[in-house]
C-alpha cells in the first residue's frame, strides 16, 4: 500500500461523507470498492467506476485498507459485526464520529481480529474533502497510519497523526466540535438579537470577521495562561466581564429571546466570582468550568 494509484480501498457506507471519500477515492485513481446498508445510495458511484460489495464483509475481504464512515459507533457494530475474522492485516480506518472510549473499544476489538487500527475525525465537510483545506486527525496503530497514509493524503490536505492512543483523534474532535457548536450558537444569538432589533442578518454579517478573528489569539493567550496556572486580569477581568455579559443578557431577555445558553453561561461567571476569582482574568473559567474552583 505504498499510495499507488492501484491501492484498493475499501469504504464502508455512503452517507454525506462516505460517499464524498468514496468518490475522491476514485477520482484519484483507486480501485474503490463500497458498501452501504442501503444499497441504493451505490448507484451513482457504481456508474463512476466503484465496484459493489455485496455485503460489508465482502467489502472487507476486498481491499487491505478498509474506510470507515456511518452514523456512529452502534452502525460500525452492527456493520462489522461479520466481518471479523476477514480483518486480519488490513488497516481499518474508521472515519465514524466516536467518543474516544467507543474509539479505544473498536482499537481492542480490530486488534484482537489482526487489524491495524487507525481512528479518524474528519474536521471537513463533505464538499471539502480532498482539498487542501480539509483537516483530518489520525490517531492509533502508527504502521497502520503510515501504511495507509499516502492514500489518505488524497481525503484531506491537512492529514495529522497525533499518537497511539486511538482514542486521542476523537478526543480532539469532541474539544474543537465544542468549540464550533458554541460559536455556531452565538451567531443564533446574534442573528435574533439583530431581527429583534430590526437588523436583517445580511447587515451584521459583515462586521462578524472582525470579532470571529480575536478567537484565535485569544484561544492561545487562554491555553498558555491556563498551563501556566496563571490567570492575570489586565486586560479582561471576571467581574469587569460578568457586567457587560449581565448587559447583554438584558437585552436578550427584554426581547424575548431565549436566554438559556447565556444562562448557563451566567452560571460559571457566578461560582467564579463566589469562588473570589473576580480580579483574575477570563481564562480562570476553564478550571471553573472543569470543576477545580
Ligand atoms: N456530514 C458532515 O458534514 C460530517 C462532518 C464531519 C464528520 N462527519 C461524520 O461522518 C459520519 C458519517 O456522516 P454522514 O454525514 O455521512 O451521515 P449520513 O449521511 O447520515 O449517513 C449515515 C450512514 O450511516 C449508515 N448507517 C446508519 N445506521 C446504520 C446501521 N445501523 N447499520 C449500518 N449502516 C448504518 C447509513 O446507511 P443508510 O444509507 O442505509 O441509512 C449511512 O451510510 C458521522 O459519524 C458524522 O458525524 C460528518
Amino acid at each position: 500500500m505504498s499510495g499507488e494509484a492501484r491501492t484498493p480501498v475499501a469504504v464502508l457506507g455512503l452517507g454525506s461523507m462516505g460517499s464524498a471519500i468514496a468518490q475522491t477515492l476514485l477520482t484519484a485513481g483507486h480501485p474503490t470498492i463500497v458498501w452501504n446498508r442501503t444499497g441504493a445510495k451505490a448507484g451513482a458511484l457504481v456508474e463512476f467506476g466503484a465496484i459493489r460489495a455485496s455485503s460489508a464483509v465482502a467489502a472487507v475481504a476486498a481491499a487491505p485498507l478498509v474506510v470507515v464512515s456511518l452514523l456512529d459507533d452502534d452502525a460500525v457494530g452492527a456493520a462489522l459485526r461479520d466481518a471479523g475474522p476477514r480483518l486480519r492485516g488490513r488497516v481499518l480506518v474508521n472515519l465514524t464520529s466516536t467518543t474516544p472510549e467507543q474509539s479505544r473499544r473498536r482499537a481492542e476489538w480490530a486488534g484482537h481480529h489482526g487489524a491495524e487500527y487507525v481512528d479518524g475525525a474528519v474536521m471537513a465537510v463533505p464538499q471539502g474533502i480532498g482539498t487542501q483545506d480539509a483537516l483530518l486527525l489520525y490517531s492509533g496503530s502508527e504502521s497502520g497510519y503510515r501504511t495507509a497514509e499516502p492514500v489518505l493524503r488524497t481525503l484531506a490536505g491537512q492529514g495529522t497523526y497525533l499518537g497511539a492512543d486511538p482514542g486521542r483523534a476523537a478526543a480532539f474532535d469532541a474539544a474543537l466540535v465544542s468549540v464550533f457548536w458554541l460559536s455556531f450558537f452565538g451567531v443564533s444569538l446574534g442573528l435574533a438579537l439583530a431581527a429583534a432589533e430590526g437588523i436583517a442578518g445580511s447587515e451584521l454579517v459583515p462586521f462578524t470577521p472582525a470579532v470571529v478573528s480575536l478567537l484565535p489569539d485569544m484561544a492561545a493567550q487562554t491555553a498558555a495562561q491556563v498551563e501556566a496556572g496563571h490567570y492575570p486580569g489586565d486586560d479582561t477581568s471576571i467581574s469587569s466581564a460578568y457586567t457587560a455579559f449581565t448587559t447583554l443578557r438584558d437585552v436578550i431577555a427584554r426581547h424575548g429571546i431565549d436566554t438559556g445558553v447565556l444562562d448557563a453561561t451566567g452560571e460559571v461567571f457566578r461560582r467564579a466570582l463566589a469562588a473570589g476569582h473576580g480580579a483574575e482574568g477570563l481564562a480562570r473559567l476553564v478550571p471553573v468550568l472543569a470543576g477545580n474552583r
